[in-house]
């Protein structure tokens, strides 16, 4: 019997099958990502860290109806944007709650594991995320992931911390270095890929430039305040000293800018042996 026209996957409009054009952050990372993924017709992708479908639409795209894409998330709300565009398109992407740290042992195996702007949430033992993760890879799969590498956002790092030290705010300064000091580098990625068994690691770091005006344009950037300057203020015990001290840091935006963040991409191969 012939398939009713119902059951044949529906076409997805072009924009669902590519990376959004106007995100600043997100994009330029996958974009990395996806110049290091061996991507092919057929494949099954685990894509980690999956927030609103970045890259999943795209790897759902390219694996096409013969693959599979798992895309979980540990926030259910970013799960739901996620389904509520991909209605009825791509019926092998399957968006689902789970948190990295913990995944169920009867997961895959995958061909492919990706994380855009992922690696970062793997804290605090990033080593045994990656390692639990690297054990849902077929023979000869790839891994890649995507963060912001230590030495994203040098400058600023660097600005707080003379003003810091020139105002006598001795705890908050050791605080920031013990934040900055938490943050993973390329180096840090490249020693947890080998001793978790991959092989033909490579990892490649691109600047990217965040652009950013004074004053409470820097205060409340979108990318800034969540994860970045947020960590500032948790330096403080006194949140008014905080607000404070960020105001005159937003003054000065001109002695730290440019703000360059490192677009880190980690890759590995399991082994062909099983
Ligand atoms: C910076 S967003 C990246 C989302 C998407 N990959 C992108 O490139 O736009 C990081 C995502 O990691 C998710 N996340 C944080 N901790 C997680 C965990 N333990 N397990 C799974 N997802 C987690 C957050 O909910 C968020 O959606």
């Amino acid at each position: 019997m012939m398939p009713s026209s119902s059951s044949y996957p529906k076409t997805p409009p072009p924009w669902l099958c590519e990376l959004p054009k106007k995100d600043p952050w997100s994009r330029p990372f996958a974009e990395s990502l996806l110049t290091h993924l061996d991507l092919q017709e057929g494949l099954a992708v685990l894509d980690v860290n999956c927030g609103d479908g970045i890259p999943a639409f795209h790897l759902a795209h390219k694996v096409g109806a013969a693959g599979q894409v798992l895309a979980i998330d540990v926030s259910e709300a970013q799960l739901m944007r996620a389904r509520a565009v991909q209605g009825p398109y791509f019926p092998w992407l399957d968006f689902r709650r789970e948190d990295v740290k913990h995944l169920p042992e009867n997961l895959g195996p995958f061909d492919r594991i990706t994380g855009n702007l992922s690696f970062m949430f793997f804290r605090p033992d990033r080593e045994t995320v990656l390692h639990q993760l690297v054990t849902f890879l077929k023979p000869d799969g790839q891994l890649v992931l995507t963060f912001p590498s230590l030495g994203t956002f040098d400058s600023l790092w660097q600005w707080v911390d003379q003003e810091m030290l020139a105002r006598g705010y001795t705890a908050e300064r050791e605080r920031l270095a013990e934040y900055i000091a938490e943050r993973p580098s390329a180096e840090d990625a490249r020693t947890w890929l080998k001793s978790g068994g991959l092989e033909r690691i490579n990892l490649a770091e691109y600047p990217l430039e965040v652009e950013t005006g004074a004053g409470q344009e820097f205060l409340h950037h979108p990318l800034l305040r969540g994860g970045f300057l947020d960590d500032v203020y948790e330096c403080f015990t006194d949140q008014e000293l905080a607000e404070s001290f960020m105001q005159d840091i937003a003054a000065e935006t001109s002695s730290f800018v440019p703000l360059i963040a490192q677009r880190c991409v980690m890759s590995g191969w399991a082994s062909s042996l099983p």
